[in-house]
C-alpha cells in the first residue's frame, strides 16, 4: 500500500544495485551530504554539517548527543517536517528533500508514524477516536478504520481502555494509545522523540517493551533519546555532535566515554 504512489516521486536506484552480489535490506533512510542551515547572514546557524547516514529495514536506533548537536533537526528532516538546505534525502527510496508541503504531507502520512515526548492526542477524543485519525487523512473505510484501530490499541495492551479519554488515562497509557496511532498506517519507518522523556522509570520499561516487540515483527524504529538506559535498548546508537554524526555504530558500554568528551 505504501508504495502506490511511487511513480509519483523521483526513484532512487543505488548505483551498484543491480551488480550487487549479496542481498541487502532494503534502505528506509538514506541521508547525503545534509546540510541546514538556520537564518541568513551573520545570525545563521548550521544546525547541520555534511550528515550521511542510511537507515536499513528492521533496524532499531537511537539517536543521541549533547543539547544543540543537531538531533531534532535531523529527525525532522527524517521525518519530512523540515527539509535539508543542501543534500539529499531518500526516504524509502523516494527522493523527498525537494517536495514541497503538500506532497511532504502526503509521504509523512503514507510512509511514517510520530511518537512525541508529550503525546500529542486529541483531548476530546477517545482512544479509539485518536487511534482512528490518521486512517481518515489515509482515506480509509469507516469499518476497516475502527477495526484496525482496535487491533493496534489491543497490540498495545489497552483493549479495555478504548473509549477513555486521554485524561482518563495514566501517562504510559497514552504514550500507548500516542504508539498505537503511529503505526495504524503501517509506516514503513517508526520517529520517536524522547518518547520516554515524560514518563517514570516504570512506565518507560513498559513504553519501551512495546517498541521492542514492534522492532521484533519486523517495524523500523529511530529515537532521540538523551537517556542511556534507554538508547541501551536499541540495536545501534548514532551519536551527533556540532551537527555531524560522530559514530554512525556506537556500542552501548561505549557511551558514557563518548559523552564525557
Ligand atoms: N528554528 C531554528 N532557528 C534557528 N536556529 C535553530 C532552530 N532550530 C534549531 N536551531 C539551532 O540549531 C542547532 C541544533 O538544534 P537542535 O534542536 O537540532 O538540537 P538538539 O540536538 O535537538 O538539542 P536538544 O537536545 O536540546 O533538543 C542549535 O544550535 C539550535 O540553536
Ligand atoms: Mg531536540
Amino acid at each position: 500500500m505504501s508504495n502506490q504512489t511511487s511513480h509519483q516521486f523521483p526513484v532512487y536506484s543505488h548505483p551498484n544495485a543491480a551488480s550487487t552480489v549479496h542481498e541487502q535490506k532494503p534502505v528506509i533512510v538514506r541521508l547525503e551530504n545534509v546540510c541546514k542551515i538556520y537564518g541568513f547572514g551573520e545570525t545563521a546557524v548550521q544546525a547541520l554539517a555534511d550528515v550521511s547516514l542510511m537507515v536499513e529495514q528492521g533496524e532499531y536506533c537511537a539517536i543521541m548527543g549533547a543539547s544543540g548537536s543537531g538531533k531534532s533537526t535531523g529527525m525532522n528532516i527524517i521525518g519530512c517536517l523540515d527539509r535539508p538546505t543542501t543534500g539529499h534525502y531518500y526516504l524509502d527510496n523516494l527522493d523527498v528533500a525537494q517536495l514541497g508541503d503538500t506532497e511532504l504531507a502526503r509521504i509523512r502520512n503514507l510512509k511514517l508514524g510520530f511518537v512525541f515526548q508529550q503525546f500529542h492526542l486529541l483531548p476530546q477524543l477517545s482512544a479509539l477516536e485518536n487511534v482512528m485519525l490518521p486512517m481518515v487523512y489515509a482515506g480509509v473505510k469507516t469499518a476497516e478504520r475502527r477495526e484496525r484501530a482496535v487491533a493496534a490499541l489491543t497490540r498495545v495492551g489497552l483493549e479495555n481502555r478504548l473509549h477513555n479519554k486521554p485524561n482518563q488515562l495514566s501517562g504510559g497509557q497514552q504514550q500507548r494509545v500516542a504508539i498505537a496511532r503511529a503505526i495504524v498506517n503501517r509506516p514503513v519507518l517508526l520517529l520517536a522523540d524522547e518518547p520516554t522523556g515524560a514518563l517514570d522509570s516504570h512506565t518507560t520499561q513498559e513504553v519501551m517493551q512495546i517498541f521492542k516487540e514492534l522492532n521484533a515483527s519486523g517495524i523500523t524504529i529511530v529515537m532521540v533519546t538523551h537517556e542511556s538506559e534507554v538508547a541501551r535498548q536499541t540495536q545501534r546508537i548514532v551519536w551527533f555532535r556540532d551537527g555531524q554524526v560522530l559514530h554512525s555504530h556506537l556500542l552501548p558500554e561505549d557511551i558514557a566515554q563518548v559523552a564525557s568528551l
